[in-house]
């Protein structure tokens, strides 16, 4: 969980270029590393006189998350380092609904996001006042919500899950006896984990005869109906195409992806997930099916590993966090996440149901 980079923390202007020639080799062009490593180096020195930590999610490009980040992971891990940290300033380079995370757990910090327009489809797919709607719709109904939202859908929550831990969430409710389960926003993620679990899934704006049909004592999984902008584009023919041409790469998705391409890959998992499978599991070649920083990170981090180089899809909102604006985030103390103390005590409560749970 800690940085992959091994990059001192006093590191000099010299000590920082040889370390980044040597990681991006191969990976990023050397003309582009001289165009960061002053940037780099510069974010660190500021790091250190700021007693800031910089979080970098898995998904930031190969330079910025292998030279200034203290830590890297998913969402749920990055939530935990921030929960814990003795920094005063808390840098989340990700997007916008994961530094709001890291200040419900950690108010007193300063929460930085370098630029404002690191937004989600995810998270603006869905507020406060939806839910309350649902939660009208289908009463008594648990509401689960991904932790890709903004705090004012967090409030509305009973529990969050992440990509890594929803069929341990689903799982616990449902020992619990819950039958309605209201699994928000994501469409895709909502739909594959309850097939996994084999449990009856519909969307709540379905007006499928289906839904009289489950019975009140048998749950059943209700979805909405947004979706990730870059995950809901990969098709199965993608997935044809990967096994036709690397035949023996085994093909990794995002649950965020559609249920067809899911049904087709060898594993389906998290940001860490995938991360943890090239790591540990030896196979002749791995192909992701999420943002395409990652397999270049990945490229970098593990040079033993043979990674298919597909730099199809990219996250805008994950790549308006560069170097410059990370720079310019710590120099100006920009842009501060602020959530009113009330909004943070209701959007703690379900993060915290879900950890509990782990
Ligand atoms: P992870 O929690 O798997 O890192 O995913 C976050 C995300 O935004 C995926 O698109
Ligand atoms: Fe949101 Fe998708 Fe970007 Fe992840 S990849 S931050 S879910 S838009």
């Amino acid at each position: 969980m800690s940085a992959t980079a091994t990059l001192p923390q006093a590191a000099s202007l010299e000590e920082t270029r040889r370390f980044m020639h040597e990681i991006l080799k191969g990976i990023v062009p050397d003309v582009e590393i001289e165009t960061k490593v002053e940037l780099a180096y510069a974010i660190n020195k500021r790091k250190r006189e700021m007693n800031a930590v910089i979080l970098g999610h898995n998904y930031m490009e190969p330079a910025l998350y292998h030279s200034v980040t203290d830590y890297v992971g998913d969402s749920l891990q990055l939530s935990s380092i921030a929960a814990k940290t003795d920094a005063d300033i808390i840098v989340f380079c990700g997007v916008w609904f994961m530094g709001e995370t890291a200040k419900v757990l950690n108010p007193a910090k300063t929460v930085l996001v370098p630029s404002m327009q690191a937004g989600c489809s995810l998270a603006e797919g869905i507020s406060g006042e939806d839910i309350r709607q649902l939660k009208m719709r289908f009463p008594g109904a648990v509401v689960v919500t991904y932790v890709n939202t903004y705090a004012a859908a967090k409030a509305e929550s009973d529990y969050c899950c992440t990509s890594g831990n929803a069929d341990k969430v689903l799982g616990k409710l449902i020992e619990q006896g819950c039958k309605r389960i209201l699994f928000l926003p994501d469409a895709y993620l909502a739909a594959n984990t309850a097939v996994q679990m084999g449990i009856p899934f519909l969307d709540s704006e379905s007006d499928d005869p289906a839904f009289a049909a489950v019975p009140d004592d048998q749950p059943l999984v209700i979805g909405w109906h947004a979706k990730c902008e870059v995950h809901e584009l990969f098709t199965p023919e993608d997935v044809d195409n990967i096994r036709r041409q690397y035949p023996d790469a085994v093909i990794l998705a995002h649950p965020e992806c559609p249920p067809e391409v899911i049904a087709k890959v060898d594993v389906s998992g998290s940001t860490k997930t995938m991360v943890d499978y090239v790591r540990d599991v030896d196979a002749p070649q791995y192909a992701l099916l999420t943002e395409c920083a990652m397999g270049d990170n990945l490229a970098a981090e593990f040079p033993h590993r043979r990674m298919v180089r597909a730099c199809t899809l990219r996250c805008k909102h994950m790549n308006y966090i560069t170097l410059e604006e990370t720079l310019a985030g710590l120099e100006k103390l920009q842009y501060k996440v602020e959530l009113e103390p009330e909004l943070i005590e209701r959007a703690r409560k379900p993060i915290e149901r879900m950890i509990a749970i782990r």
